[in-house]
């Protein structure tokens, strides 16, 4: 199994070097390997979006060492760590974050624009991505015309465009009411269990945290508990069900167990 988010020692303060200084994560330190769907989960103000910032190469760590599959984003300069963004992660906000007067098409299409993709790949892959969250019919409507639940599938949609290893959700489901929710959560599984993706999930649901794979609880900048992998990965399972010889796959239950008992 390979990492993709590798923490060491991450600190995040604000205001350096003002009376006002203010340290808000004291010193991060956690892997996640590919193909893993994890929660994060902690009460509002503990540092979980300053972390996915983080994590998301919005934001660069004040100390400590942040490896996004091998490469140093602590030390990225702004063009590489946009391009990383645009390449490696879908990002899924609370409040959606679509822009209006614009369809969900156009909407879903941007970051593919930003990332090269001619007009007509761009539209093909942008209605596929509609088609996979049931937002087909919903195209050339705009984000005003969209219920909560509807404008964030379409979000999801537009986090896939550019088929990132990684999707990072801040409280996505915390606008919505929770069947809605319930919807949304639907489709991290499947795309989890279908395409394999590395998915980062904050929230403070625990409900929906225990349906993932892992939880990491964190409590005023640090991280308080991790019940490290309770299933194997999707991507690793099915490789042990048909890619791997029998010895591999004991081998990889075996890491997890490992994992499990700490
Ligand atoms: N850019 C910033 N400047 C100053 N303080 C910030 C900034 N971003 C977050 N904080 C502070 O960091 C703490 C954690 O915030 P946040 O990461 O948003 O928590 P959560 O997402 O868990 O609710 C809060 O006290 C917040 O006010
Ligand atoms: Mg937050």
């Amino acid at each position: 199994m390979s990492t993709v988010i590798s923490l060491n020692g991450i600190v995040k303060r604000f205001y350096i070097g003002q009376p006002n200084e203010l340290e808000i994560l004291h010193g991060m330190t956690f892997d996640v390997e590919a193909g893993t769907f994890v929660s994060i989960v902690g009460q509002s103000g503990s540092g979980k979006s300053t972390l996915m910032n983080i994590i998301g190469a919005l934001d660069r760590p004040t100390e400590g060492k942040y490896l996004l599959d091998g490469l140093d984003i602590s030390t990225a300069n702004d063009a590489t760590l946009s391009a990383i963004r645009n390449k490696k992660i879908g990002f899924v906000f609370q409040t959606f974050n679509l822009i209006s007067r614009t369809s969900a098409l156009k909407n879903v299409e941007l970051p593919m624009l930003y990332g090269g993709i001619g007009p007509k790949e761009r539209h093909d892959r942008a209605m596929e991505l509609l088609r996979i969250v049931d937002m087909e019919e919903r195209a050339l409507h705009q984000p005003s015309e969209l219920s909560g639940g509807q404008k964030q599938r379409v979000a999801i949609a537009r986090a896939m465009a550019n088929n990132p290893s990684i999707i990072l959700a801040d409280e996505p489901t915390g606008a919505l009411d929770s069947r809605t929710g319930r919807l949304v959560m639907d489709l991290f599984h499947k795309l989890h269990e279908e395409q394999g993706k590395t998915i980062v999930f904050i929230t403070h649901n625990n409900e929906l945290a225990a349906e993932t794979d892992r939880i990491i609880t964190i409590a005023d900048g640090n991280v308080i508990n991790d019940t490290g992998l309770r299933n194997k990965p999707t991507a690793a399972r099915k490789l042990s069900q048909s890619d791997l010889p029998e010895g591999a796959a004991e081998s990889g239950v075996a890491a997890v167990a490992g994992k499990e008992g700490k």
